[in-house]
This record gives structure tokens, sequence and C-alpha cells, in this order.
């Protein structure tokens, strides 16, 4: 998609991956985006304010004040100015200021008054990009609705290896192309998410459960109301925060049973159904009240059941719904999981095997195959929010 008439309005932070920001700059302006640039003071440090003017063909902006007659930059004229700011790269210390909204430069100042969406690239090293106060600081930016483009995994300028590059230009760039293609392009739509497991207790103390952390269907919440979805996200328990979004409204169940009640009450008002989750396929048959004691010997449980909450949904469709399913497979996966497409009335389905490495269970990767009746798509290792914007993408394609 071109960007023709898209005006980007450029941040740049004292990194080495501040090098990749004339490449970035360069790619911006080959899809005729209007670009301007402000760099933080020690930016300067890594490439010069006269490579990324001439590249954008304006000024560099780079302090409050521009001379000595005191003629100063209006931060608030450029935040108003841009469709969307772009912070790339995005340094830990710039990040910490935009979390905690200090504006002692231009560039902070700017993303305090711009009513743009804000869109960033961190870049840093391994340890300070997984340290828990970096990490808190990108959740502190994505709950006040900042769009994160997270680093990538390699080889990094210390010698170390791992994640903290800055994503690369190309794949910046295809970012904000998919954010304008995709603008808002669920606005209207309902869409039900299961995530999560499901806890099957035993007694007060054990239960039946299973390893699933909710990332993969929370992705998909996320990935929805990005788009303008609204979303019903109905959560077994997971560790995770319930998602910040004002379009995700999160529902907390522990059982099959709860799970099930929900997602068919929610289900006859939404356009569309994710049935993410990993949901025990059998209960204890009764749940003792105190305490199960200890003894001597084997103890044969006696399980039955819990209700097929993608069945009862692909019964209840009409037309115009869309239900998407998952399979979790460790043997004859494609079979297996065109057999639950059929049974269970999915639109199509999404296959991923745990015997895959960086696939399945509480992971931040998954690998995917998309299944849908005439077709199939396998996909690389990619991050779960990838994959979920992936899937959103082919839902799009089935409502509309
Ligand atoms: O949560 P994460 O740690 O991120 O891990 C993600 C995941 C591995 C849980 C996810 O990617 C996934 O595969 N979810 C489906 C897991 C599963 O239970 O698959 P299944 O093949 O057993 O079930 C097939 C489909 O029926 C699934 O859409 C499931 O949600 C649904 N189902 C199953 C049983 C049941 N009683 N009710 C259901 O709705």
């Amino acid at each position: 998609m071109s960007l023709r008439g898209k005006r980007i309005l450029l941040g740049v932070c004292g990194s080495i991956a501040a090098y990749k920001s004339a490449i970035l700059l360069r790619l911006l302006k080959k899809e005729e985006a209007d670009v301007r640039v402000i760099i933080t003071p020690s930016a300067s440090d890594f490439i010069g304010p006269l490579t990324l003017a001439t590249l954008s063909g304006h000024p560099v902006d780079s302090s409050f004040v521009k001379n000595e007659r005191g003629e100063w930059t209006n931060h608030v004229e450029l935040g108003l100015w841009a469709d969307i700011m772009l912070v790339a790269p995005l340094s830990a210390h710039t990040l910490s200021k935009m979390a905690h909204g200090t504006a002692d430069n231009l560039l902070v100042a700017t993303y305090l008054s711009a009513r743009c969406p804000v869109m960033v690239a961190p870049a840093m090293d391994l340890d300070m990009y997984a340290h828990s106060t970096t990490q808190r600081n990108l959740q502190l930016l994505r709950e006040t609705g900042n769009l994160i483009i997270d680093a990538e995994v390699g080889a990094l300028a210390s010698g170390l290896s791992g994640q903290g590059r800055m994503a690369e230009p190309e794949n910046i760039v295809e970012r904000i192309q998919r954010y304008f293609e995709t603008e808002k392009d669920l606005k209207g739509r309902t869409i039900v998410i299961t995530a999560g497991p499901t806890f099957e207790a035993l007694d007060p103390v054990r239960f039946i459960g299973n390893h699933s952390s909710g990332k993969m269907g929370f992705a998909l919440a996320e990935a929805c109301a990005e788009r303008g979805g609204q979303v019903k996200l109905i959560s077994g328990p997971v560790s995770l925060e319930n998602p910040h979004h004002p379009l995700i409204e999160t529902y907390r169940v522990q059982t099959a049973e709860e799970m099930y009640a929900l997602a068919n009450e929610l289900f006859q008002h939404a356009d569309a159904g994710i049935m993410a989750a990993a949901v025990a396929d059998y209960r204890p048959a009764s749940m003792a009240v105190e305490k199960i004691k200890k003894k001597p010997g084997e103890w044969n449980l006696i399980l039955q059941a819990t209700p097929d909450i993608a069945a009862s949904l692909g019964k209840l469709k009409k037309t115009g719904q869309v239900l998407i399913g998952f399979a979790l497979e460790t043997e004859n996966s494609a079979a297996n999981a065109k057999e639950k497409m059929h049974r269970k009335g999915f639109d199509f389905i999404v296959l991923n095997n745990l015997k895959d490495e960086g696939a399945g269970f509480g992971v931040d990767t998954n690998k995917v195959s998309i299944i849908e009746k005439d077709a199939s798509e396998t996909l690389p290792l990619l991050s779960k929010k990838e994959v979920a914007r992936i899937i959103v993408d082919k839902l799009h394609e089935y409502l509309s």
C-alpha cells in the first residue's frame, strides 16, 4: 500500500540503531509519505541531522529554541500535523520518559501533545530490554493505547545475541502500511474470544488443568480491538492482567461449564467467535467439599466429559457469523485439525503442534497453519501478536 499523503513524524533516539532510521526514512519516502524528523540530543551522536534532513526534505527539529532571536519549535503544531508518530529507535531512556510523562526535550514534549496514534520500535541490549523496569514501561505505553513494534531477536551491538534489536525498517514500514490499511475495519463488529485453560476442581485444593497461559487468546483480543472490533474476552485462570484496551471487555471464569454458559450467551449477539482456549475435555464426576486425604494405594478418579463450547457455538451459528477454532495436536496434525473443523462447524481452524519448537503453551511465539475448507497455509515461527494479526486479517476476509 502506498503511503501517499500520510504525514509521519519520525522520532529518533540515541541508540546505535539510529543508523537504521535513515534506511527507514528512505523507505517511507519511497512509499510517498511526508516525513518530518525530531531527534533527541543524544541521537545526533549516532546520526547527523544533515543526513535525515536531506532524506526527509524538511529541516530536522531537535530543540525547543531554534536560534538566539528566540524563534522556537512548536511541539504542539508538530503533534497536530502528524497522522502517526513513530519513535524508531526508542531507547530505554526515552521509553522511561514517555511512560512517566517527562517533557524535558522536544521529542517527549511532542509525544505528550500529539493527538495521533503513536508507534514505537524499541532498541536496546537484551538485558536492558528484558529488565522488569523496561517491560513495565512498555506495558504502561501499551495501556495508554500506544502501539509497540516488538524488538527482534538477533546479534546486538554489544556482541551479545538475543531480543533487543530494533525491528528491521522493512517490517516497520509494513506495520505502518497495515495500520493505515486496516484502521478500524472491524468497527461495529463484536467478537467473542475464549482464552487460557479451565480448571476443574477435585477438591478445594486440587484441580485438573493444563499449561495454557492465555497469551494467544489475549493477543487475538488486542488484534481485534486495534482494528476497532468490540471484544468479549472470556478467559480461564491465567496470570495475565486484563487488557486495558477500552474495546475489550474481559470475563474471568474457572471451569469449562462457566466458559460454556458465557460463550453461548455472548455469541448470540456477536459477529464472530475465536476459540483459543484450551478447555479441559474431562472433569471429576464430583468435587469433594473437604480436602481429600492421602491414603495408601491407588486413587482411581471417575471423570466425565465437559461440554464442548466450540461445537455448541458451531450449532448456534447463524448465516453471517464466523467461527474460528484452534487445534492443538501432537500427531496426525492436519488430519485431526480438519476433522475438528468439520465436526465443530468452524469456518477455518488454526493448527499448532506442541512438538514444534516455540509453538503452543506459554511461549510468546507460535507456529501455526491456517486450514480452510479448500486451502491451507503454514506460517513460519512468529510472535503470538503477529500470528493474531494474520488470523484477524483472515477473519476480516470471511466477515466481508
Ligand atoms: O494460551 P497459550 O499459552 O498462549 O497457548 C495457546 C494455545 C496452545 C492454548 C492455543 O494456541 C490453542 O491451541 N488453543 C486450543 C487448545 C485446544 O484445546 O485444542 P483442541 O484441539 O483440544 O480443541 C479444539 C477446539 O475446540 C479449540 O478451539 C478449543 O478451544 C475448542 N474446545 C475444546 C474442548 C471443549 N470442551 N470446548 C472447546 O471449545
